[in-house]
Formats: structure tokens, C-alpha cells, sequence
């Protein structure tokens, strides 16, 4: 049972509501007491001391120093907006998903971000974008917590710590606010060579996007879909923008980052109230649930890898229309909570080792920044389904749950029928076989080729897209202190193509060395190129 002040659709009534539209004709304190007047503190005489007694002046000063929670150790600067999800029915043939199934409406709330820097950074920085869709569903809430690039960094959880601490200002300068154009993280991606194709998205067009609209979104991973049968599916969540894919040119990326730092969140707004709703297509890439998970030689479960678009062409399944802007960011835009974990019946996960340790992080951090583990009572974090949980009491609890025996099953608190099983609608993991294995920390050996997709990514580059990277490369690179970091860039570099090594080298003043490997024989894909988006129902 969720708190008292809440009506069904989840949006707080009667006192609460009041007190959000400060629109009652007189103001009180937070007891409800009547002030007269908030401009004045309480005084010993019209010029004398200030009086501690002064309670309206203690609470409001004390309410104010304790306004700001931490913000995000990532993604924390973004911006938000709220829509719906229309299904096209197309996926119910391979998930039971209730909110997948024709034509049904999903309210949505879906927050875009930079990753590394802080709440107060500029838009349009050399960075990944996170997009990040929370649906309402039926069912309860379902999290799509992705980028808008398709690979990741690294291929393990346990070094997200070390990628961000190499990506985030320098400990001691602590410059720069961005991503690039510093030494610790040009050192990481060139000795964690699985970051290179990571990398290459970022030094493209991508890594600077026009405007939120304009962004692909990504799942990253390989999800799961189960059908009502238990039929399995391996499946790769895209998000496809109606207005094309769009970047800036550097040179406007630097200007604007000057002149309107809130350049990206102005744009999604703005065209929310000017009624020019932004809209995206949600595909999915299929894969048979084969027992090694590979596909056409890819690794279904190594994030630092997509799948071409010309070999698993993506497939339209629902349309997201943002048409609402938040009321107010800190409630909604500050406080919502993702969770890659946050599923219902018919998406699971895979073993992806990146998504494991995500699936451990997110709700540990949020407990942290939203102080304690009662955020899901947050409005923008309510599910629309009912809620029914045996979680009790801790810091910033606002249910009032009845009831004296929270625990199942019970004689004393009158029924909550309680059996198992996939017929009431619950969540039932996949019975998926896991491998005889022994203990070990080694990665498997289908996650040793570093650069071959990035390879594709390259020579799927449009003439003017290969120029913009070699001068992004050489950018970052100049602004590197270490001569030596910018010589084994070139190296990956090498490994990648010989025309992008020359190009960053001549920029450099640097010789451009030989590759150390052998260079992949890959077909270029041409979906990969910005040229070559498409919306998938046209
Ligand atoms: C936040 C995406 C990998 C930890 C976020 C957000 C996005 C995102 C979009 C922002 C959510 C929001 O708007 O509030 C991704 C993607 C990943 C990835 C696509 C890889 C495919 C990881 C990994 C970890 C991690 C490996 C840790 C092991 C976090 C944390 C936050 C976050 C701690 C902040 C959450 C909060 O404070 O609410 N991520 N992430 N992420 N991510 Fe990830």
C-alpha cells in the first residue's frame, strides 16, 4: 500500500498539492502555522539583535541549507521530458510484454545526460549521451538505461570505477569539466585497447550531438524476450530519432558551449512548448538464443561489439512521442531513478558481465544520492501498477503501511493469497542453463579483438565524417602533457586504419607507425554512417 496523499494515478492530493502550487492565499510554515510576514526576522528592537526564538527564520534557513542532494557520480547533468510509448503489436511475437502488445499506450519519462561532467557543465561537449526511458507500465516499471552510442568502454563492471576516475578531471587540477583533452583518459583507452571502438564513437560526429532529438538511442547489451510459451529471443533495443541523426561541427560545438552552455536542454524544451514534439521509433535486432550467444562470429554478450544493421536489420516496434515538460527538475528531472534491473514479465537479461555489475550499481547509488532506500515512493518514481511489497520503515519512509505481520504467509493480517507461478501475471526469471564452469576472473577469448569493429566503424564513415575524426583525434590529442600517451594512441590508431594514423600523425608533427596487428578484412555498414539513417516505418 503506497502513502496515504497519493490518489490512484499516483500524483499527490489535498494538502500536498497546495503546498506544490504555493497558490493558497496565505503562507504558512511547514506546520501549517499562518505567517504574517517572511521578508523580516524576528528582532529585539526595529535595529537590534536578531532573536534565536525566531522559528519561521530557523526553518527557512535550515530548509535552504539542506536543499541540495549529491548529484549523480555520473550522468549527472541532463534534462527530461514526459510522453508515451504507442505500441505497434509487431514484438508480441516473440514477448509476452503486456505494454508490447498492439497498440497499447505507456506513459514515459525519459532523461538524457552527459556522462562525466558535473550537474553545472556545458551541452555540447565532446561526450556519450545516456538515454534513458522509464515506461509505466501495467506490469510495473520497465528501464531502458541506454546510451546513444551502441558499445561500451569496457567489457567487465569491475572496471567502471577506473574508467570514470580516468575520464573525470584530473584528482589534482580537477580540469577538464569534459570527456576528452586530458591525459588520464587518452592513457586509459590506449591501455584498455577494448575501449577503442568506444572511443572512435566518441571522436565522431556522434560524440557531439545537434540536439537530443537527434540522437539514436542504444540498449548496448543483449537483452532477453520471452513469449507467453517461454520461447527465448535475443534482442538489441534502438532507439531511432524521426528528425534523422544530427551532430554539430566542432567549431560550433566550442562557440556554443560559450555562448549557451544550456544549448541542449534549452532545444528540448523549447520545441516541447512550441508543440514540435520529439518522436523516436523503438527497434530491435533479433537473434536466435543460441547456447554460445553468438551471432555471424560477433560475441552477443561482449558490450564493446554491435551487430550491423545489414545483418540483423532493425524492427519498429512502438513509437515514443515526448509532448510534456517537467514541472519542476528537482522532483522529476534530479530525482528519477533508472535501473537496468527494473524489468517485467518477458524482458530478461543476459550474462553480459557489464550489465551484471549494473544491475548492482544503480540501486546501491541511488540509496546514496537519494538518502535511503525509500526513493521508489518519490512521485516521478511510483509505478502506475499497484504495489504490494513487504519493505518497511527507513530514512524518508512517507507510506503508512496497515497490517501487523509483513511477511508471507501469514494468519494474522487476513489473506494475500500467495502461489507462485508464471498464471498470476509475476515475474519469472528465464530458466536459462548456465554453463559448467569453474571459477575464474579471465575474460573469454571471443572478447580479445579490440579493433576490427572499430575498423567497420571507420571505413563506414562518409569522406567529410572520416575528416571530422582525424581532426577530433588530433584535438585530444595535442592537448595531451604526455608525448608518450600520444604516441601509443597512434599505435591503436595503426591497429585501426592506415589513412585515420597518417591523418592524426601529420596533425601531431608525429611519424605514424606500422600496425601490430593484422588488419580485419570487414565489410563496411553503411547504417553506420549518420548519412545513412533511416526511420525504419518509411
Ligand atoms: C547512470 C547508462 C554502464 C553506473 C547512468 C545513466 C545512464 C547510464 C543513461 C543516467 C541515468 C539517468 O538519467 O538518471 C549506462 C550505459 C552503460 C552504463 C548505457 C553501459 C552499457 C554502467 C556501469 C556502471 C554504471 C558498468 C557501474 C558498474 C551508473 C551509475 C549511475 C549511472 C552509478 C548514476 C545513477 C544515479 O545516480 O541515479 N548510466 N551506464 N553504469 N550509471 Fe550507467
Amino acid at each position: 500500500t503506497g502513502p496515504d496523499t497519493v490518489s490512484p494515478t499516483g500524483q499527490p492530493t489535498g494538502a500536498d498539492q497546495a503546498r506544490m502550487a504555493q497558490s493558497g492565499s496565505y503562507l504558512t510554515t511547514a506546520q501549517g502555522a499562518r505567517l504574517y510576514d517572511t521578508d523580516h526576522s524576528l528582532k529585539a528592537g526595529r535595529r537590534g539583535p536578531v532573536l534565536l526564538q525566531d522559528h519561521h527564520l530557523r526553518e527557512k534557513i535550515t530548509h535552504f541549507d539542506h536543499e541540495r542532494i549529491p548529484e549523480r557520480v555520473v550522468h549527472a547533468r541532463g534534462a527530461a521530458a514526459h510522453g508515451t510509448f504507442t505500441s505497434y503489436g509487431t514484438a508480441a511475437t516473440v514477448t509476452k510484454a503486456a505494454f508490447l502488445a498492439e497498440a497499447v499506450e505507456t506513459p514515459v519519462f525519459v532523461r538524457f545526460s552527459t556522462v562525466l561532467g558535473s550537474r553545472g557543465s556545458a551541452d555540447t561537449v565532446r561526450d556519450t549521451r545516456g538515454f534513458a526511458t522509464k515506461f509505466y507500465t501495467s506490469e510495473g516499471v520497465f528501464d531502458l538505461v541506454g546510451n546513444n552510442m551502441p558499445v561500451f568502454f569496457i567489457q567487465d563492471a569491475v572496471k567502471f570505477p577506473d574508467v570514470i576516475h580516468a575520464g573525470k578531471p584530473h584528482p589534482d587540477r580537477e580540469i577538464p569539466q569534459a570527456q576528452s583533452a586530458h591525459d588520464t583518459f587518452w592513457d586509459f583507452v590506449t591501455l584498455h585497447t577494448e575501449a577503442t571502438h568506444h572511443t572512435l564513437w566518441n571522436m565522431s560526429d556522434r560524440g557531439i550531438p545537434r540536439s537530443y532529438r537527434t540522437m539514436e538511442g542504444f540498449g548496448v547489451h543483449t537483452f532477453r524476450l520471452v513469449d507467453a510459451e517461454g520461447n527465448t529471443t535475443l534482442v538489441k533495443f534502438h532507439w531511432k530519432p524521426k528528425l534523422g541523426v544530427h551532430s554539430l561541427v566542432w567549431e560550433e560545438a566550442q562557440i556554443i558551449n560559450g555562448v549557451d552552455p544550456d544549448f541542449h536542454r534549452r532545444d528540448l524544451y523549447d520545441a516541447i512548448e512550441a508543440g514540435a514534439y520529439p518522436e523516436w521509433e523503438l527497434g530491435i535486432q533479433t537473434f536466435p538464443d543460441t547456447p554460445d550467444q553468438m551471432f555471424e562470429g560477433i560475441d552477443l554478450l561482449d558490450p564493446t561489439n554491435l551487430v550491423p544493421e545489414e545483418l540483423a536489420p532493425v524492427q519498429p516496434i512502438g513509437r515514443l512521442t515526448l509532448d510534456r515538460n517537467p514541472s519542476n527538475f528537482f522532483a522529476e528531472v534530479e530525482q528519477v531513478a533508472f535501473h537496468p534491473g527494473h524489468l517485467v514479465p518477458g524482458i530478461d537479461i543476459t550474462d553480459d558481465p557489464l550489465l551484471s555489475g549494473r544491475l548492482f550499481s544503480y540501486l546501491d547509488t541511488q540509496i546514496s544520492r537519494l538518502g535511503g532506500p525509500n526513493f521508489a515512493q518519490i512521485p516521478i518514481n511510483r509505478p502506475h501498477a499497484p504495489v504490494n511489497d513487504m519493505l518497511r520503515d527507513g530514512m524518508h519512509q512517507t507510506a503508512v503501511h496497515r497490517g501487523v505481520a509483513p511477511y508471507r504467509p501469514n494468519s494474522l493480517d487476513g489473506g494475500c493469497p500467495f502461489t507462485a507461478g508464471a498464471d498470476m501475471g509475476a515475474y519469472v526469471e528465464t530458466p536459462v542453463r548456465v554453463p559448467e564452469a569453474t571459477k575464474v576472473r579471465e575474460a573469454p577469448e571471443t572478447f580479445q579483438d579490440h579493433f576490427s569493429q572499430a575498423r567497420r566503424f571507420w571505413l563506414s564513415m562518409s569522406p567529410v565524417e572520416r575528416e571530422h575524426i582525424i581532426g577530433a583525434y588530433t584535438f585530444e590529442l595535442a592537448k595531451c602533457y604526455e608525448q608518450a600517451i600520444r604516441e601509443r594512441a597512434l599505435q591503436v590508431l595503426a591497429n585501426i586504419d592506415a589513412e585515420l594514423c597518417t591523418g592524426v600523425a601529420a596533425g601531431l608533427g608525429l611519424p605514424a607507425p606500422e600496425p601490430t596487428v593484422p588488419l580485419a578484412d570487414v565489410a563496411p555498414s553503411p547504417a553506420l554512417s549518420q548519412l545513412g539513417h533511416t526511420w525504419p516505418t518509411e
